[in-house]
């Protein structure tokens, strides 16, 4: 999987969001408190799956323009897939970002943006993907677990790993208490891997991403 550099400065988000969208903020808190950050990137429109959700009261409180694609409106998951695509390339984004977006996406989506989706996954995978990253590592017995920024390909985050953060699992954790500490070094790795990508561009050769080289 070749990617170019992303071809706008700086760099057009789209983000994709389910659910309370910290993750979509700290990346806008990022672009508007730091001007050499937003001189490389900005979010230009965020996408969800469903409505009603702080994610996208967010992007509207940030100005920004926002669309809705359901599943259930659509016939089958193609046909949402391929509806998900025609609202994202409205945007024409260099770069997707899957945020907390609950939805496998699926072929005509990856036609469209391939190596240019990253997506936030709260475990160290290959260990514990799927939509129960945080308690599947507990249930494990892990000491360790943490986060992981990657490229999305056609399985289930299983794309190119473009960067890891760690936190150390306590005896006496909760899925929501492990949840929390881990979306602390999660916003952080997302707007750190982001800014870095759209300022330096990168190349993803097999499983490796070179960033800026
Ligand atoms: C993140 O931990 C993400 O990895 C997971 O859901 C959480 C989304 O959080 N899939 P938010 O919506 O960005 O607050």
């Amino acid at each position: 999987m070749a990617a170019p550099a992303p071809a706008s400065t700086p760099a057009r988000l789209v983000v994709l969001v389910s659910g309370s969208g910290t993750n979509l903020q700290a990346l806008l808190d990022a672009i508007e408190a730091d001007p050499s950050y937003g001189a490389g990137a900005r979010v230009v429109a965020v996408g969800a799956d469903r409505d009603g959700i702080a994610g996208l009261d967010r992007a509207v409180r940030a100005g920004l323009p926002t669309f809705v694609v359901r599943v259930r409106d659509y016939e089958d998951r193609a046909a949402w897939d391929l509806a998900l695509a025609e609202a994202t390339a409205r945007y024409a984004p260099d770069l997707v970002v899957s945020a907390g977006f609950m939805k496998i996406v699926g072929k005509a989506f990856l036609a469209g943006f391939g190596g240019r989706i990253i997506n936030t996954h709260p475990a160290l995978l290959p260990s514990f993907p799927g939509a129960h990253g945080v308690r599947d590592a507990l249930a494990y017995g892990a000491k360790v677990t943490g986060c992981t920024v990657h490229f999305v390909d056609d399985g289930v985050d299983t794309g190119p790993v473009i960067a890891q953060g760690v936190v150390e699992v306590r005896p006496d954790d909760t899925e929501d208490a492990l949840h929390e500490r881990i979306k602390d070094v999660e916003r952080r790795l997302l707007v750190e891997t982001v800014g870095r990508l759209a300022r330096h561009g990168y190349r993803i050769e097999g499983r490796k991403v070179h960033v800026g080289e």
